[in-house]
């Protein structure tokens, strides 16, 4: 067995820590941890955080494993093997008004999508770049394996200033619609080898097949969901609507399954339709995910600890993880990565930064190489691609006209005055 491990974790008092910690802990065999360290600008957060993960540990029984929360880069990052980011640049009140303006506006709000993620971009990529700074000061060996949003414009970003920097950049998005259509008609997604294309939050699957059943089951999932929505109590009410929404858009284009994602660039007029202009998803995530984490450290504070831990994760945490022991083992599993593109899909530009499935191993991402796409496809990615390079150039040279011209290429935006 490898020695163990000290990870740490950038934005340590995100919602989504103890999904990280809990499978950190469930892949103990794969990877042994000694230390964890917590790292948050936000001082309070983090000793929230330090409440939870520390009976974490304890009803997991992993006393043994060293917690530390902090402020404090260097304390932070110097020696660690992994850091996991998740940073949310500004909060969720900041993604509240990344979603409230535009929607003013009758356009698309989202954390992610339009002119709502073309602005997170912008503060997300200043606070990205001085995480992977102060790793690459204080353990420049360390992989950083980021979940952080905006995605492609975080990897674009990252590419142009630290081109040979040890980065993973993940999406949990096509896990979490694998998981979801697998559980909802009877089929078991780790059984899935999907062939899927495109950017993040912006893609295809062409593809899936099942080792168990032997056969590519894509045409008959389309089948099922064109016949019967998803429907799954367990999902939050807007999730349940986003994966209706995945039958909506299939009517119209049956020949792939896309990322849901794609509501907000092809059918916004029937997002809009379900859309609360003074209640959007950063709000719900404020009164769910938020305060129950909030709630639990207060519980925890006054001395509780049965029944307090309760969290609902899904694939999030495993799927991170597991990246971590694809490259410390040399376990060569295949994930789904945001990587330059460098003829992966060989009709697109090669400088752009794609989502595609990628093998991962000691020596880092390898990408597999892809057939040509549709014109449908690509002229879609070639416009969104050519939105996000000139939103980064726009941070870079700090140029507004680079970032209208960002602005007024966002497929979400029908009019340069918006
Ligand atoms: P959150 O606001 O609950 O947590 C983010 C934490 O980051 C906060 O505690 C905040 O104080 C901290 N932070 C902000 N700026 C920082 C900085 N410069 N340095 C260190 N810490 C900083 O948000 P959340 O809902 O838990 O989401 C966290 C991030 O993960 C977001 O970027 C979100 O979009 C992303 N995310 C990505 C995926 C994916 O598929 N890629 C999935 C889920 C969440
Ligand atoms: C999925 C996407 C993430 C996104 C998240 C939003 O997991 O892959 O990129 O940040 O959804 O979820 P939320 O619950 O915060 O709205
Ligand atoms: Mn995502």
């Amino acid at each position: 067995m490898t020695d163990k491990k000290v990870i740490a974790i950038a934005g340590g008092g995100s919602t989504y820590t103890p999904g990280i910690i809990t499978a950190l802990l469930d892949h103990n065999d794969r990877l042994p941890i000694r230390e964890v360290r917590l790292y948050d600008i936000d001082a309070v957060r983090n000793e929230n955080m330090r409440l939870i993960i520390d009976l974490l540990l304890k009803q997991k029984g992993f006393d043994e494993v060293q917690l530390i929360v902090t402020e404090n880069p260097e304390v932070a990052f110097t020696g660690v093997d992994f850091v996991f980011s998740q940073i949310r640049v500004g909060g969720l009140k900041m993604r509240e008004l990344d979603e409230k303006i535009p929607l003013k506006y009758g356009l698309i709000g989202q954390e992610t999508c339009g002119l709502g993620g073309f602005s997170y971009g912008l503060r997300s990529i200043k606070g990205l770049l001085e995480v992977v700074e102060f790793v690459q000061m204080y353990a420049p060996d360390a992989w950083i394996l980021n979940y952080t949003n905006p995605e492609s414009l975080i990897t674009e970003a990252i590419n142009r200033k630290y081109p040979n920097i040890n980065m993973i950049n993940v999406c949990d998005m096509t896990i979490s619609i694998e998981e979801t259509i697998a559980h909802n008609y009877g089929y078991n997604h780790k059984d899935w080898v999907p062939v899927y294309y495109g950017l993040n939050h912006f893609g295809w699957y062409k593809e899936i097949y099942d080792k168990s059943l032997k056969r590519d089951i894509m045409p008959e999932i389309i089948e099922k969901m064109l016949g019967q929505e998803i429907e799954n109590e367990d999902l939050e009410a807007s999730w349940q609507q986003t994966f209706k929404n995945m039958s909506k858009m299939l009517r119209h284009f049956p020949d792939y399954l896309p990322n849901n994602y794609f509501e907000y660039y092809l059918f916004p007029d029937m997002v809009l339709e379900h859309t609360d202009k003074n209640y959007t998803r950063a709000n719900m995530v404020m009164d769910g995910r938020e305060a129950r984490n909030t709630r639990m450290a207060e519980r925890i504070r006054n001395g509780e600890t049965e029944g307090v831990l309760k969290f609902d994760f899904g694939e999030h945490g495993n799927y991170i993880v597991d990246i971590a022991t694809s490259i410390l083992n040399d376990e060569h599993r295949r994930f789904m990565l945001i990587v330059p593109n460098r003829g992966a899909i060989p009709n697109f530009r090669s400088d752009a930064v794609v989502e595609v499935p990628a093998y991962v191993g000691a020596t880092g991402v390898e990408p597999i190489a892809l057939d040509p796409i549709d014109d449908f496809h690509k002229g879609l990615m070639e416009v969104q691609v050519a939105a996000e390079k000139l939103l980064v150039d726009a941070y870079f040279e700090k140029s507004y006209l680079k970032a209208l011209k960002a602005f007024t290429l966002n497929q979400t935006v029908p009019s340069a005055s918006l």
